[in-house]
């Protein structure tokens, strides 16, 4: 097949543009690693949907409602057909092809579909719709034109794992406003939600065995006021997921090709846990759910058995609803002055003979002895963990993944020692910073530093990577922490379009991305956003601020100088 290059592929499409009936230009997020145009178009309204019948039942159904969907917009019904349609859709089993993979030809007589699973049909799907109007997201007939451009592609991602962090305990997010998120992630064919559920902020999971979870532990008496760690606002704020609900995001989210990782954070991040049970942490409390931001002394105590029980029966419960191969559990930013000063800690160090040694505290193994007794026990039930890169100092066991936050840093030692690594360095992937140097035309970001997306976008995942640890590096994630961010509106804000700039990071071989391809790509991504309703931050476009808040952006020369991602590469690399 050939592949042409990307300034290529804009010259044929906007020579296409030319034609009868005009195609969307080819503008796919991410970009499909392999693709010829064509000339000429396919003629969708009234096309016959044929679906191979070894195809899994659950894809059937998938493309059923694709079918249905096609019907809807173009007002002319698309029937189904059994086998292959001719002059129309042919969906076909083809076990040649990999995980999550897809082959697509479209011609004038009609469009065949080639995948191996339900991810790759999904995929194959979801670049179709996005060869089309942007209409087609809608859910009522609209004008087209309703043709797709003949093309070839053979597309599958780099990475395995193509993930999101959605922090829901500084800030609860509807089952609803989740959904969205999950929406616009599998449009940009993203695979893995990591839900951040637990916090010194707020429990977010119902527990049927530690009721008071949710009765002390999902509520904070007040919530911080902007940078001031000493101003509350007064007013109650939290909730939980029910079980139920849990399962629900889980299902919806199967449907939509992603995985829900749960995080339980510990040993640190638990003044939420203390808080509903003071008996777990070192001194007893009493605690309170922490109404500012920042990072707790309180954590777990790991000198007690009834922490590790504690522990069990809450992944008991969440392995009843979350059935992914990986349970993340934290293990970031454990301050050690409860443990240094707790007789039951002390006296656990002394049992285990543990020491300082290797630039490590005695503390900090101890830390490592409660990763090991929860990858062991999580192991037990079939399922590996994933950690921060703090994980990693001292000692790790072999078998657990560790995810990079400071930095790259941790990810390359971490690959370096033989450890699988998910790369998800603050300094590039982290979407609570600003996404302008307009700090006082933004909404609110986390400390005074910005993440334009064009820093994102220029992230190489290999950079820095030892020779030989490719296969280590089996993911990519981007993180959306929510301190500063109270609404649906800045959540979406925060997350577009920087997470289509991650897609590509995260979708496309090196040496596929280009920015100018993506920019102009992002004419109709930015289509697909309003047409779902989605809110984004237009400094692509020259605007920043929320919805009604909107100002022109300033020249970069007209902004504070000061190049802010190079400080914090400073500190973290
Ligand atoms: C982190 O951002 N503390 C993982
Ligand atoms: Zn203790």
């Amino acid at each position: 097949m050939k592949r042409f290059p990307a300034v290529a592929l804009l010259a044929v499409s906007v020579a296409l543009s030319c034609a009868k009936t005009e195609p969307v230009p080819f503008s796919v997020i991410p970009q499909p690693n392999q693709v010829t145009l064509g000339e000429g178009v396919f003629k969708v309204p009234g096309a016959a949907f044929g679906t191979d019948e070894a195809i899994p039942q659950d894809a059937a159904a998938m493309i059923d409602e694709f079918r249905v969907r096609i019907g809807t917009v173009t007002g002319k019904e698309s029937p189904a057909v059994a086998g292959t349609a001719e002059k129309g859709f042919s969906f076909i089993l083809n076990k040649d092809l990999g995980a999550e993979e897809y082959a697509l030809k479209v011609t004038p007589e009609g469009v065949k579909v080639e995948a191996a699973d339900y991810n790759g049909f999904l995929y194959a799907v979801q670049t179709l719709m996005q060869m089309l109007p942007s209409a087609v997201y809608g859910d009522k007939k609209a004008s087209g034109p309703w043709v797709l451009q003949c093309a070839e592609i053979l597309d599958k991602p780099r990475f395995g794992y193509r993930g999101i962090l959605l922090d829901c305990c500084r800030h609860f997010w509807t089952v609803e406003e989740t959904k969205r998120v999950i929406d616009i992630m599998s449009i940009n064919k993203l695979n893995r939600l990591h839900w951040h559920l637990t916090e010194d902020q707020g429990w977010r999971i119902e527990s049927k065995k530690y009721p008071k979870l949710n009765e002390i532990g999902s509520w904070r008496e007040a919530t911080q006021v902007g940078y001031d760690h000493n101003a509350f606002d007064g007013v109650r704020y939290g909730g939980y997921y029910t079980q139920d609900q849990l399962r629900e995001v889980v299902a919806y989210a199967a449907k939509k090709g992603i995985t829900v990782i749960p995080e339980v954070d510990l040993p640190g991040h638990m003044v939420a846990a203390v808080s509903s049970y003071p008996e777990l942490g070192c001194t007893g409390g009493p605690y309170e759910v922490r109404k500012s931001w920042g990072i707790s002394k309180d954590i777990l105590c790991a000198g007690k058995e009834s922490t590790f029980k504690f522990l069990e029966d809450i992944m008991d419960e969440l392995l009843d609803i979350f059935p992914s191969e990986y349970i993340n559990i934290g293990g970031d930013e454990a301050p050690k002055d409860r443990w240094k000063e707790c007789p039951l800690c002390q006296k656990k160090i002394r049992q285990l003979g543990l020491k300082d040694r290797d630039g490590h505290t005695k503390e900090q193994f101890l830390q490592n002895y409660v990763t090991k007794r929860m990858q062991d026990y999580l192991a037990s039930k079939g399922r590996k963990i994933i950690g921060w890169d703090e994980i990693l100092e001292g000692e790790l066991a072999p078998g657990a993944t560790v995810m990079s936050w400071r930095g790259t840093k941790g990810g390359i030692t971490a690959a370096g020692k033989g450890f699988d690594v998910i790369m998800s360095p603050n300094i590039y992937l982290y979407l609570d910073y600003y996404n302008s140097k307009e700090f006082d035309r933004e909404p609110l970001g986390i400390g005074r530093r910005a993440l334009p997306i064009e820093d994102v976008y220029a992230y190489e995942p290999m950079d820095g990577m030892p020779e030989g640890s490719d296969a280590h590096l089996i993911g990519v994630q981007a993180n959306l922490w929510t301190e500063f961010i109270s609404t649906p509106e800045h959540l979406e804000y925060n997350l577009l379009p920087r997470m289509s700039a991650a897609s590509e990071i995260q979708w496309c071989n090196a040496g596929n991305k280009d920015f100018d391809r993506f920019r102009a790509s992002m004419e109709h991504m930015r289509r697909i956003y309003d047409q779902l309703g989605l809110t984004y931050c237009k400094y692509m476009w020259g605007t920043v601020g929320l919805p009604g808040h909107e100002q022109p952006a300033r020249p970069k020369e007209a902004l504070d100088t000061i190049n802010l991602r190079t400080i914090e590469k400073a500190t973290y690399e």
